[in-house]
């Protein structure tokens, strides 16, 4: 199988053999291939079962797990299992196991307990990595390989990991003098004087030194990456071709994702929207932008390789059992978003361990129900739509910047209560998304070309660089929109000495005199017409430089301050927030800049409503999905054809909940 196999698009599950009795083995397989599954997951946790002790390596339960996937002609990803390391390892090298800040062990017993730096981790990793890569290089089954589990931020204490952060400050700094000057450790006596001194933040206060805390971080992305990497030199060189991702998470995340995407062939997003009904408001939108950001990770399209299947419990109390249409909606949305491939977690609820309520598409019972039936319509769908879809993506002209630097800054030292910077990119996304205007959300270091608009939150560091870029496409005809806590930091996370927004302030051409953290208290602005909107978190007082004002503040002692203002640039323009706007401002300025700029926009979607389109060679795909519990209409400006169906549909689409329609452009 060539490398580029993941672009197929197709449905596949996780399947756990090493839980199951081997009976269940070959009737669950067969099953699978009945309902329209082409791909499994396997063995991401099953390290015990693949090297019972140290140096007996027993592949044999898996030949014949996949054998059989074989046989039944469906295609494999194997998880390499370093996040789950077996109980031997970790008893007889016990440097496997992190260590919280104030020095307790994260134990054995739940997974996720290895440390990225550990010696023995990365050397019994990396050689159980070896052996099944070569096991199953020719495997023809085989197709490609998932990285460990969902890498995330441990913060790790350990004797290796505090050696490891030195060494990485040495190698970034190169002296204590540097150290001391860029951090500014005279602050509280912090300075250190010899390199024993300087040690990960021991303790755990957010109040330690902003700069350590934020270089802390940096450095914990680079030793993911780092171990990611080890991991994938050896299975490019003993499975050249295969591919090889891995699954991201729940975001917002503190990891990084961009350095540990950029050795992947292909991201992956583990799915879980929320199925109560109180958060279907919410859920569609939030789900939005979690895919949009997940094809941001390589600004390509993506795997789902975990996709909700029942009532998720274990980590907190139990969801709502999926509404129907629930389960095939969300998945359809996915491939709306650019998935190619959605897998689902997973074919049958575990009978034992802590997730045993975690819901698969079948229940213990074995018995298939309602939920393994609607799964079953989707594998279908795809199924058929799979030629026709392979090769097709997104192209968006608007794009929302997102970076883990400010996340960590602004986590590190919260600016005032109520102000969250993954939140402010949600109400940005969502009011995008329901305008029906496409966007991307991708590295706020990306190169911007090609995009018409861009939103940029919260640019708290900056350096020149950063700045020079943004003015760049400013000049160039681009719209940049930017908000309060732009260009306060250096990126060492010290203060700029200038008034702000600092290096951004030619491009706003705007100056902030004073600001106001108001937090969750209701204050006001008012626009052009003389409309109020609500504003919250945060009011800086502008002074236009060469910028137009184009609302103001309502109350306090500023009323009447300029609170948004529009600076044109070159041939384009930047606007700049002061405050923290409600959804409805935004919306109202986002629809008359996409007007201005003529943005592609899907006009006229009620709520709960998303559009979106993939194209290529194949033609162009509309996908409508109604993501809410309320049938709803959606005006067609022209005659269209299903390709769901083949029929004709023009005037007033009829969506029923959860209703799915693909159109051809
Ligand atoms: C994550 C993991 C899975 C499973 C699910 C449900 O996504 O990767 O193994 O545990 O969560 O909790
Ligand atoms: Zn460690």
């Amino acid at each position: 199988m060539a490398r580029d196999s993941y672009m197929n698009v197709q449905v596949g599950v996780d399947y756990y053999p090493e839980h199951w009795d081997e009976s269940l083995w070959e009737p669950d397989v067969k099953l699978m291939k009945e309902s329209g599954v082409r791909v499994v997951r396997v063995a991401e946790f099953a390290w015990s079962r693949l090297e019972p002790s140290e140096g007996d390596f027993q592949f044999g339960w898996l030949d014949r797990a996949i054998g059989l996937f074989h046989k039944y002609g469906l295609l494999v990803v194997i998880g390499t299992p370093t996040a789950t390391p077996p109980r031997w390892l970790t008893h007889d090298y016990p440097d496997v196991l992190p260590v919280f800040a104030d020095g307790r062990i994260f134990h054995e017993g739940v997974r996720g307990h290895r440390c990225y730096n550990s010696a023995s981790l990365r050397k019994y990793g990396n050689r159980m990595i070896d052996r099944l890569a070569r096991h199953y290089s020719s495997h023809p089954a085989v197709i490609g390989w998932q990285t460990d589990n969902e890498f995330g931020m441990l913060d790790c204490h350990c004797d290796s990991c505090n050696n490891a952060f030195r060494t990485w400050v040495k190698g970034k700094y190169g002296s204590l003098e540097n150290v001391n000057e860029a951090w500014g450790t005279v602050v509280w006596s912090g300075e250190y004087s010899v390199w024993e001194q300087l040690t990960v933040p021991y303790g755990g206060s957010p109040h330690q030194n902003p700069s350590l805390l934020l270089d802390f971080q940096r450095f914990q992305w680079e030793a993911v990456a780092d171990f990611q990497k080890a991991q994938i030199d050896i299975l490019r060189t003993v499975c050249p071709e295969h591919f090889i991702t891995h699954n991201f998470h729940s975001y917002p995340q503190r990891l990084n994702l961009y350095p540990v995407g950029e050795e992947l062939d292909v991201a992956a997003f583990d799915y879980y929207p929320n199925t109560s009904p109180a958060k279907q408001s919410t859920t569609p939108y939030s789900g939005a932008l979690s895919l949009d950001l997940t094809r941001g990770i390589k600004r390509q399209n993506f795997w789902i390789m975990e996709q909700l299947s029942g009532s998720p419990v274990c980590w907190m109390p139990m969801w709502r059992t999926p509404y129907p249409g629930f389960i095939r909606a969300y998945a359809w949305q996915a491939i709306a978003r650019g998935a190619d491939t959605v897998v689902h977690f997973r074919w049958r609820s575990a009978a034992a361990g802590a997730e045993q309520f975690w819901h698969g598409l079948i229940d213990h019972s074995n018995v298939p129900g309602r939920r393994f039936a609607e799964f079953t319509q989707f594998a279908g769908e795809v199924n058929q739509l799979s030629d026709l879809l392979k090769g097709t993506v997104l192209k968006n002209e608007a794009a929302i910047l997102n970076s883990h630097e400010q996340l960590v800054a602004l986590d590190i030292q919260p600016q005032v209560e109520n102000m969250d910077y993954y939140e402010n990119i949600k109400q940005y996304h969502r009011v995008l998304t329901k305008l029906g205007i496409g966007c991307d959300v991708i590295n706020w270091r990306e190169a911007l070309d090609g995009y018409k608009v861009v939103i940029a939150p919260s640019l708290y560091l900056m350096d020149e660089e950063a700045a020079a870029g943004f003015e760049a496409f400013a000049a160039e005809g681009g719209t940049l929109i930017l908000t309060n806590r732009s260009g306060v930091k250096h990126m060492n996370n010290v203060a700029v000495m200038q008034q702000l927004p600092g290096l951004l302030s030619h491009a706003a051409g705007v100056r902030v005199d004073e600001y106001d953290p108001i937090g969750t208290e209701p204050h006001s602005i008012v626009d052009e017409e003389g409309t109020a909107y609500a504003c919250s978190q945060w009011n800086d007082l502008l002074t236009p430089v060469t910028a137009e004002p184009i609302a103001w503040y309502g109350d306090d002692f500023y009323a009447g301050i300029p609170a948004v203002t529009v600076n044109r640039f070159g041939k384009g323009q930047v606007y700049y927030f002061g405050t923290h706007a409600e959804e409805s401002y935004w919306s109202g300025l986002l629809e008359g800049v996409a007007e201005k700029e003529g943005l592609l926009r899907f006009a006229g979607l009620p709520e709960g409503v998303q559009a979106s389109v993939r194209s290529g060679e194949s033609g162009s795909f509309l996908f409508l999905l109604n993501l809410s519990r309320q049938p709803q209409a959606v005006p067609l400006s022209r005659r269209y054809s299903s390709v769901l169906d083949g029929g004709e549909r023009s005037g007033e689409l009829a969506l029923a909940p959860y209703g799915v329609e693909i159109l051809k452009l």
